[in-house]
């Protein structure tokens, strides 16, 4: 082109080029959503778009103008395009930028709170004593809640007759099958299976036929213990039973036997500890005695060695059966045994 100085159709048509591209520059510059780009586009770079037109009627131009103004309109394309592309960029950048604030998490928020579980007061209690007891050399063994008759009560040497089997005390299932109404049952079966040294406290749920009060349950628990070893006296017992209440109370607790009757020990006792609430002077909770029950107790009856194929000769042995229920009461101050089985969870959450 050097020298050729540009028609007057050719100056015109530069003219409305440069008009075009700053208009569709501005357009798109001001375009805030991709609805309103793609508008644009089709506006000038569409089918029948501003430029596109333009480019068409290049051909009214004298061939020697051609080359010029292709090379303007391809620039204006893409200057055009560049910005389109540019724009594009930055509407997204804002749309995503307006999502992140929109899902912006408020870490100062304060938070839900959750629900702690917490440890029944029983469990509490029997974790207490199972810790005392296995610093003691005892281990914790378990036994079924659906009896045998003969392990409820043949086997502890409790005749036919005897009280303690009418359906007035106990669940049966069938003339045979019980539901246990002590944890006592666990002794023979322990001393069947394991030759002395015996050293176990059996805990667990029992069964009798009360009806619901603030100290009876027709469901309860106890804590067996049974030791049988040779040279085995009331002193182990005593001794032993003593240093577990001091652990579990602290040392001022005394304790104290009782002479009570149980068909399965010889002799029998009731141990009493110190009340708990007065401290021994005499109060509601003891009935002024000072003393609070807490376990049925003896040295294990030859007899019931005897059945168990442990010669009573050589062998002697104790035995312990405490309410669990009662002990957790005592030791929560809890002054009425439906709360431990209602597990309601305003009282449950206090411990
Ligand atoms: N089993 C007896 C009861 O339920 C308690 C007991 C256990 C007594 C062991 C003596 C020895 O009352």
């Amino acid at each position: 082109m050097g020298g050729m100085s540009p028609t007057k159709g050719a100056v015109e048509m530069q003219e409305n080029l440069k008009a075009i591209l700053q208009n569709a520059l501005q357009e798109v510059s001001k375009s805030t959503d991709m609805n309103q780009l793609e508008v644009c586009r089709v506006k000038y770079l569409g089918k029948k778009g501003e430029l596109t037109v333009f480019l068409r009627s290049m051909g009214d131009l004298p061939p020697e103008d051609r080359p010029l103004m292709g090379k303007l309109v391809n620039e204006a394309k893409d200057r055009i395009e560049g910005l389109l592309s540019q724009q594009k960029e930055v509407i997204l950048r804002a749309q995503r930028e307006e999502r992140l604030k929109e899902e912006e998490i408020d870490i100062t928020i304060p938070g839900k709170r959750l629900l702690r579980g917490k440890k029944h007061p029983l469990t509490k209690t029997l974790d207490e004593i199972k810790r005392i007891f296995m610093g003691l050399g005892f281990s914790v063994v378990e036994g079924p809640e659906v009896e045998w008759a003969y392990y409820n009560f043949t086997a502890l040497n409790i005749p036919e007759n005897h009280p303690a089997r009418d359906v007035q005390d106990t669940f049966y299932i069938t003339d045979d099958i019980v539901l246990r109404t002590h944890t006592s049952p666990d002794e023979p079966r322990t001393m069947e299976k394991t030759k002395p040294p015996i050293r176990v406290i059996i805990p667990g749920r029992v069964y009798r036929s009360d009806d619901v009060d603030a100290t009876h349950s027709p469901v309860f628990h106890q804590v067996e213990g049974l030791v049988v070893d040779e040279g085995i006296t009331l002193g182990d017992l005593k001794g032993t039973f003593d240093l577990f209440v001091k652990q579990l109370f602290g040392e001022h607790i005394e304790t104290k036997f009782r002479p009570s009757h149980f068909p399965f020990t010889e002799p029998s006792a009731e141990i009493d500890a110190t009340c708990f609430v007065c401290g021994g002077k005499g109060c509601r909770v003891c009935k002024d005695t000072g003393w609070i029950e807490l376990s049925g107790a003896g040295m294990t009856h030859p007899k019931v060695l005897e059945r168990c194929g442990i010669d009573p000769q050589r062998y002697s042995g104790f035995a312990f059966g405490m309410g669990l229920d009662r002990l957790t009461n005592m030791k929560y101050g809890i002054d009425d045994m439906r709360l431990l089985f209602e597990n309601d969870i305003r009282f449950l959450r206090q411990f």
